[in-house]
């Protein structure tokens, strides 16, 4: 990476290397932007940039992946407008830093990543928080506000009202562990995966125009559910605070969509909680229970899944080692996530990739999930 970045710029001086992880997402699907849990990893894939300084008042970024070379003056990047292309992720994040007080001195940055665009794993938080750590340069920042920084970044200025969930396990992903992330008190704990199992995802190589306007659509339905429920139970703020015991109480009451909206995100917080303890107790069979639960819920209820992701699901849940799977990510396209035995793990990889290749003519790419550490800098040795 040293070699492109002296090639690119003509010199590498002063060079650093900084790493953002994309992930996948275990169950908890939809209920960050609730104040829900979720159960990331983060991934081995991720966004590496390398900064130098650049001494002439410019910030240049060059994306590998595009090939492209932008030109910023850095007295404009304060009051610059999106632009609507990947470079929103990095100027959205250097806006949020100069409002948090933080300098952007000038330097030439380069993108490499190996997160797949638009895979559900994930690429743009990735961007957001490895751009974070080029512009910080090594300086000192607070974590937690780093993660609130980036998301920010995405809802302001890049525009899609996430939830934290991407962010947060970008910073905090941890080796060997899976994060639960509780969105309201943003704080997390480690979760422990059995042994002998592992996780595998498989991208439908497609990402339906609809995930974008879907997204806000589901979030006003939420936000929708919340008022209506509120009317009953005055203490509910959100849809984290409805159990589904309540629910049931009320679920009559709302217009049918919004019902079912509000069904997947109470019954799929519950869920998260139950996978916590199926995997800290290792029972493999009620984990991957959730997750098939998980997955209809998301394509019934929520109706956020397309006929590639369910062919995925439908199509790994029979073959052998398999315990559970399900889409992970928006949806739309993207992802899905299967928990199976590790030594059933080439096997199901030939197999799901020839049906798939069967049905809809398309090779999928398939990624190993094992857990990797959150974001920091690159050391010379471990370049
Ligand atoms: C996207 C968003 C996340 C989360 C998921 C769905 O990845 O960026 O905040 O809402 O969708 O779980």
């Amino acid at each position: 990476m040293i070699e492109a970045f002296r090639k690119l710029y003509g010199s590498a001086e002063g060079v650093r290397v900084f790493r953002a992880p994309g992930r996948v997402n275990l169950i908890g699907e939809h209920t960050d932007y609730n104040l829900g849990f979720v159960l990331p990893v983060a991934l081995e894939l991720a966004t590496t940039i390398a900064t130098a300084p650049s001494g002439d008042g410019k910030l240049r970024i060059y994306s590998e992946e595009r090939q492209e070379l932008r030109e910023f003056d850095i007295t404009a990047i304060p009051t610059l407008a999106p632009t609507h292309d990947w470079t929103d992720y990095p100027i959205g994040v250097a806006q949020q830093l100069i409002a948090a007080g933080v300098s952007i001195a000038p330097a030439n940055l380069l993108i490499r990543s190996t997160v797949p665009e638009g895979s559900g794993l994930s690429s743009s938080a990735a961007l957001e928080v490895s751009s974070a750590l080029a512009f910080l340069n090594g300086r000192a920042f607070d974590k937690l506000q780093l993660v609130t920084l980036c998301q920010r970044a995405e809802r302001n200025f890049v525009g899609v009202p996430v939830g934290i969930m991407d962010q947060y396990i970008s910073v905090f992903g941890r080796k060997h562990s899976a994060v639960e992330i509780d969105c309201r008190s943003l704080n997390h704990r480690l979760v422990q995966l059995p042994g002998g199992i592992t996780f595998v995802a498989v991208n439908t190589m497609v990402k339906h125009a609809l995930s974008g306007s879907a997204y806000r659509d589901r979030v006003r339905e939420c936000a929708e559910a919340v008022e209506l429920i509120a009317k009953v139970y005055p203490n509910v703020k959100s849809l984290r605070d409805v159990t589904p015991e309540q629910f049931e109480t009320v679920a009559a009451r709302l217009p049918e969509v919004v019902a079912r909206r509000a069904r997947h995100v109470v019954t799929e917080n519950a869920r998260v909680n139950r996978y916590t303890d199926a995997s800290q107790r290792g029972d493999l069979a009620l984990m991957g229970k959730l997750m098939v639960e998980s997955h209809r819920s998301l394509q019934y209820d929520y109706e956020v899944s397309c006929a590639e992701l369910d062919f995925l699901v439908d199509t790994a849940l029979p073959m052998a080692g398999v315990l559970g799977s399900r889409m992970t990510g928006g949806g739309f396209g993207g992802c899905t996530v299967t928990l199976l035995r590790a030594d059933a793990a080439p096997a199901f990889r030939d197999a799901i990739s020839q049906a798939y290749k069967q049905k809809f003519d398309v090779t999928p790419a398939i990624y190993p999930c094992d857990p990797s550490d959150g974001a920091s800098e690159i050391t010379a040795g471990q370049l």
